[in-house]
């Protein structure tokens, strides 16, 4: 397993600057020379309905995986539609001891099944963890923070 192949989950309450930590993230690999790919879960939907019609999926994940990190920001705000999830689990697997994921998520990875189907979040999870990181992020949000502390908003007149 070459350096690039292990994954990050960050989970936690919303605004607790998951997206914020995998941003710096992505622009730390980016600075090292490495090359990052950015996608909500949503757009994993999408990639998989755009090669479904002639079947080209796993030449397109095949292409995919060679960005040295990619990744999958906000899984669970939303409803997980069926493509997303199989396309989540496509890039999990594909990724799988090859190369790195970093995914955000308001649920910890073990709640997944609550927002995709059962055994494709096992076997999904089971991957996704078996050489991952997990930070968890907590206290207030800080939109509510900067939202109630006036940053960025003047006052109407
Ligand atoms: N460490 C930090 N220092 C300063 N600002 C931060 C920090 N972390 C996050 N923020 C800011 O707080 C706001 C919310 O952060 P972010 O969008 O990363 O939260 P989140 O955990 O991804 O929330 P959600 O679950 O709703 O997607 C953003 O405007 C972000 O720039
Ligand atoms: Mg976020």
């Amino acid at each position: 397993m070459g350096r690039a192949a292990g994954n990050l989950c960050v989970c936690g309450p919303s605004g607790t600057g998951k997206s914020h930590f995998c941003e710096a993230l992505g622009q730390a690999a980016v600075e090292a020379g490495m090359t990052v790919a950015w996608f909500t879960i949503e757009d994993l939907g999408a990639f998989v309905r755009r090669h479904r019609a002639d079947d080209s999926i796993t030449r397109a994940l095949a292409r995919l995986i060679r960005t040295d990190l990619i990744i999958v920001d906000d899984i669970g705000l939303l409803p997980v539609s069926p493509d997303a999830a199989e396309g989540f689990y496509r890039l999990v697997d594909a990724a799988y001891e090859r190369r790195s994921l970093a995914v955000s998520s308001n649920l910890h990875p073990s709640g997944f099944d609550e927002i995709m189907p059962k055994t494709l979040a096992t076997a999904t999870v089971d991957r996704l963890l078996h050489h991952a990181h997990i930070v968890v992020t907590q206290g207030d949000s800080y939109r509510l923070a900067q939202a109630t502390s006036g940053k960025r908003v003047s006052p109407l007149t």
